[in-house]
């Protein structure tokens, strides 16, 4: 019984013995260039993370959008497609829809914007100082943009 038992243990701890042993990856630290966290890695790896995993899903969310959007209104811009497309568009909403006042925000920069809004008939109403932000300044604070509002009514619309 004693000489079986002495067996199996001198066989168990042969062949924890004789398996390789694996090697801890090097994890290095360095700090994430948007947000500051650190970022835990690999140097093996090909590509060494310069963002940590929040920072760069948010850029993705805000750029991917906007810069599908750039490249097709480079093609497209310029050739007065928007303005036919938002002719039809008010058309329908005045004439089928019993739509009684459009009105649209744009920034006081977006000159193409507000061609097109003139364009189209509409009345520059009003301009308002510091109305909304969408980004922020250098040292965190909002950055506010001034907005532009243009309408038009059903009895202006011809
Ligand atoms: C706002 C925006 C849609 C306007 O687009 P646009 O290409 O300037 O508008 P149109 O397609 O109506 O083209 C009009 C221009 O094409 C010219 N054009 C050339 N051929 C034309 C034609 N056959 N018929 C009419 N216009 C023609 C017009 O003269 C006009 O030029 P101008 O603005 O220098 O006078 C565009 O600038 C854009 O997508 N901007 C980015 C997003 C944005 O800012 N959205 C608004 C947020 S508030």
């Amino acid at each position: 019984m004693f000489n079986w038992l002495k067996k199996i243990f001198s066989r168990k701890t042969e062949s924890v013995a004789s398996m390789p042993i694996k090697e801890e990856p090097k994890r290095l630290e360095k700090p994430c260039r948007t947000c500051g966290k650190p970022i835990f890695y690999d140097p093996s790896w090909e590509h060494i993370p310069n963002y940590c995993k929040e920072c760069k899903r948010k850029y993705q969310d805000e750029h991917s959008i906007p810069k599908i959007m750039k490249r097709k209104c480079l093609d497209y811009g310029g050739k007065g497609y928007a303005y036919e497309a938002a002719h039809a568009y008010f058309d329908y909403l005045f004439n089928q829809k019993g739509i009684r006042r459009i009105y649209a925000y744009t920034e006081d920069y977006n000159v193409p914007s507000q061609r097109l809004c003139e364009r189209l008939g509409m009345r520059r109403e009003g301009l308002f100082l510091d109305f909304v932000s969408f980004i922020n300044n250098p040292d965190g604070t909002p950055h506010y943009e001034n907005t532009v509002q243009y309408a038009i009514l059903k009895r202006e619309w011809k």
